[in-house]
């Protein structure tokens, strides 16, 4: 019998070497290689060659979709749950992921569909306690508590579930393999048993998992290879918004997002989610502007903030929540430099509102303005939006579905939005405010800098 052969596995990005290494090459984490070692199981001689099949062969009538009528969970998944399919839902402790997957395992149960619910997380009093708080305590879903895989599978197998869920992945065990539970060898070796099950039995699973921050306890990240769909739920601390995002999905598109409120009763799905991203906008405060970013198929009307106020530092404070850091410095810089508009002596915050996370660099333009507002600690127009990505020299760039931005920003109420001069301007309501650099885009709004301030500015 060979013996069991070490292996290092990072505990954030599963990147793995057979010699330690402080910091993973991968990732560039310190410190969060994990030895694991590896379950070698005596291996007989090959006896059968294994079976061959023609492409063509293959039945291929389409993957059988179990609906959930949980519209922002269905969008996401892209028609709702494969069956026969993995799907990992991850996401910081208390960020809503259990109420999530009860709440679809009650919403397929109801629709006919046997639902099986492993609570590892909590006793089944707990998940009664929280079914009631979501209305559900009558639910049709069978709950199982265990801290062992086999017989989870087995009874699901037993009951001739359509769809189990293991709330978290992180709790059940596998027997015979070595480590602890939820450590990078058990969670690894669980998630793959669960995915051979699934494909074997035609179950679908949903399994849920912690992302956790310090990189010392192996996190979902190490399992996205092995599922066949990702999605990350995420929110902020402080707002009662939560976006589902696929980070994967064999089955669907990659950048849809679902959007949730977090009410007293459990997870509301928000199909058109503007008033939670301009709610409480202040019209008349500096440092507000309107964007419109693309998340997946969906235009989304969103504020953006930013306060300056005079620093003590020698070295002023930038801070950025929902949006990249990176991408302050660089409109900071581009300001300076492009624009005549000098933060150097303020301490910078900028924010969305609603906890969105921006990825869409269409919201550069906004956030620039928003800026030049702050500094000036002028507000912009209330009926004002502004839409374009914002380049290093200054430039406003054209951005993807200008038209569709430009409709979802009309539907809700803004009259006038600055674009990027020269792009194809679809016919609309709105009147159109066409910059060509940052510069010009302020000149526009502000209307401040020496008379006749209509030409492109450089
Ligand atoms: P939970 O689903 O337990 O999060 P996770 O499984 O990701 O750790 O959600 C926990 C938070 O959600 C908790 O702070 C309470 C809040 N919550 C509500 O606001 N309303 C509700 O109806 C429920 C069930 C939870
Ligand atoms: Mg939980």
């Amino acid at each position: 019998m060979p013996k069991p052969r070490q292996r290092y596995v990072c505990s954030s990005c599963g990147w793995q070497t057979v010699a330690y290494v402080g910091r993973c090459p991968h990732c560039a984490q310190w410190h969060t290689l994990a030895e694991v070692a590896e379950t070698v199981t005596a291996k007989t001689p090959p006896t059968a060659a294994a079976e061959a099949v023609l492409l063509g062969d293959v039945p291929g009538d389409g993957e059988t979709r179990l609906v959930t009528g949980i519209g922002e969970l269905d969008q996401v998944l892209g028609g709702g749950l494969v069956a026969a399919s993995v799907v990992l839902v991850g996401g910081e402790p208390g960020v809503g992921k259990s109420t999530l997957v009860l709440q679809a395992a009650d919403a397929l149960a109801r629709r006919g569909w046997r639902v099986g619910y492993l609570c590892g997380e909590e006793s089944p009093r707990q998940v009664r306690m929280r079914a009631e708080r979501l209305g559900l305590s009558r639910s049709p879903v069978r709950l199982m508590a265990s801290t062992e895989l086999e017989p989870v599978l087995a009874r699901a197998e037993a009951d001739g579930l359509d769809v189990l869920i293991i709330d978290s992945i992180q709790t059940v065990a596998v027997q015979g393999v070595e480590g602890r539970t939820g450590g990078p060898a058990q969670l690894t070796e669980a998630a793959a048993a669960v995915v051979a099950w699934a494909k074997a039995t035609g179950t679908a699973v949903i399994l849920t998992g912690h992302v956790t921050k310090g990189g010392d306890i192996a996190g979902p990240r190490l399992l996205e290879h092995l599922v066949d769909v990702v999605l990350y739920f995420e929110g902020t601390d402080s707002g009662l918004v939560r976006v589902l995002r696929a980070a994967k999905n064999r089955f669907g598109a990659t950048d849809e997002i679902g959007v949730f409120e977090m009410t007293g009763t459990g997870l509301r799905s928000v199909e058109q989610p503007a008033h939670l991203f301009l709610a409480g906008r202040d019209p008349e405060a500096s440092g507000s502007a309107i964007a419109a970013v693309m998340e997946g198929t969906r235009p989304i009307a969103v504020e953006v903030q930013a306060l300056a106020v005079p620093s003590h530092l020698a070295v002023p404070r930038r801070i950025a929540v929902g949006i990249e850091g990176a991408r302050l410095h660089l409109l900071l810089a581009v300001l300076a430099r492009r624009a005549g508009v000098n933060a150097g002596t303020y301490d910078v915050v900028v924010s969305t509102s609603g906890g969105l996370r921006i990825r869409d660099s269409a919201a550069d333009l906004a956030l620039a303005l928003a800026i030049v507002s702050a500094v000036r600690d002028e507000p912009l127009p209330a009926d004002l939006a502004a839409v374009g990505e914002v380049a290093l020299s200054g430039a406003v760039r054209p951005v993807a579905q200008l038209g569709r931005r430009l409709a979802e920003l009309e539907r809700l109420g803004v009259r006038r939005c600055v674009v990027p001069a020269g792009a194809d301007h679809p016919p609309g309501a709105l009147e159109l405010l066409p910059a060509a650099t940052v510069r010009h885009a302020a000149r526009l709004v502000f209307g401040a800098t020496p008379a006749g301030t209509s030409g492109a500015g450089g």
